[in-house]
C-alpha cells in the first residue's frame, strides 16, 4: 500500500516557527488575499500566509484599513486558505472586532477561524487588549501579536510614521512584547520601529519576531504582496523591496491585448472554434 506522503510538503504549524526561531531559520512572510495568489504563494514555499486588513487597501482601494468588517475579512481567508496546503494561513482580525469587549472578541475570532479555514489570528495592540488577547487564547485559537506601527491606530497616531523612537514608547513596546510572549501568542509582529528596538525584542522573547521596516535583527520578514511585486508604483516606503514591475508588465499586456483587437490581430484562425 502507497502512503503517498513522499512529495507532499510538510505543513507549517506554530511549533514550526518556534524551531525556526531556535535554529536561527529565517520566517519568510508575505500577505495574500485571493485563492490565485496565494496558490502561488503557497507553492512558492512560503512560510506563513497573512491575509491582511491590508485588502481593504489594495484589494477595494480604502484609504485605510478602518473600513474592513468581519464579513469580508472571512470571505478573504476563506479563499486564501483554499489555495494554501503548506503555509501557516493567519488572518487579521479587523478593526472594532477585538478592542473594548473581550467577549465579542473571543466570539468573533472564532467566527473567523470556522467560517474561513485560517488556522490563527493576528490582532493590534499590547496591554490595552490584554483580556483580548487571553480570551482569544483561551479559545485554542493561536494568536499572533501586532506592535510598533499598528495601522488600525493610525488616526491615533495621527499618520504612518515610524513609531518608538522615543525611550518612553520603545519602553512600552518592550513590556509589550514580554507580555505577550508570557500570555501564549505564538508570534509578534513589529511595524515600522527602529531596526536596534527590534532587534532588542527580538533576542529578549523566545516568540516569532517578524518585521516590516524592522530591520534584520528579527527572526523574519513580511510585506504587502501587491507592493513587493510592485503593482502599486505610487508606493515607495523606504522598507518596500521591489521584485518585479508588474504594473509595467501588465499594462504593457493590457495596451498589447487592445491594440489586438483592434487590429483584428485576435483572434487568430487558430484561437476559434
Ligand atoms: O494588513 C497587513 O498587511 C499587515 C502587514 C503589513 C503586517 O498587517
Amino acid at each position: 500500500m502507497s502512503t503517498n506522503t513522499v512529495d507532499k510538503p510538510r505543513k507549517v504549524t506554530t511549533a514550526t516557527l518556534r524551531k525556526m526561531k531556535n535554529e536561527g531559520e529565517k520566517i519568510a512572510m508575505l500577505t495574500a488575499y485571493d485563492y490565485s495568489m496565494a496558490r502561488l504563494v503557497d507553492g512558492a514555499g512560503m512560510d506563513i500566509i497573512l491575509v491582511g486588513d491590508s485588502a481593504t487597501n489594495v484589494m477595494a482601494g480604502n484609504a485605510t484599513t478602518l473600513p474592513m468588517t468581519l464579513d469580508e475579512m472571512i470571505y478573504h481567508a476563506r479563499c486564501v486558505a483554499r489555495g494554501t496546503e503548506r503555509a501557516l494561513v493567519v488572518a487579521d482580525m479587523p478593526f472594532g472586532t477585538y478592542q473594548g469587549d473581550a467577549i465579542a472578541a473571543v466570539h468573533n475570532a472564532v467566527r473567523l477561524m470556522k467560517e474561513s479555514g485560517c488556522e490563527a489570528v493576528k490582532i493590534e495592540g499590547g496591554a490595552e487588549i490584554r483580556e483580548s488577547i487571553e480570551r482569544i487564547l483561551s479559545a485554542g485559537i493561536p494568536v499572533m501579536a501586532h506592535l510598533g506601527l499598528t495601522p488600525q491606530s493610525v488616526n491615533k497616531f495621527g499618520g504612518y510614521g515610524i513609531r518608538a523612537k522615543e525611550e518612553a514608547e520603545a519602553e512600552k513596546l518592550l513590556a509589550d512584547a514580554k507580555m505577550v510572549e508570557e500570555l501564549g501568542c505564538f508570534a509578534l509582529v513589529l511595524e515600522k520601529i527602529p531596526a536596534a528596538l527590534a532587534e532588542k525584542v527580538a533576542k529578549s522573547i523566545s516568540i516569532p519576531v517578524i518585521g516590516i521596516g524592522a530591520g534584520s535583527g528579527v527572526d523574519g520578514q513580511v510585506l504587502v504582496v501587491n507592493d513587493m511585486l510592485g503593482m502599486n508604483q505610487g508606493f515607495r516606503p523606504k522598507f518596500l523591496r521591489l521584485y518585479a514591475d508588474l504594473q509595467t508588465v501588465i499594462t504593457d499586456s493590457l495596451h498589447h491585448y487592445i491594440s489586438d483587437v483592434k487590429s483584428l490581430s485576435f483572434p487568430s484562425p487558430t484561437e476559434q472554434y
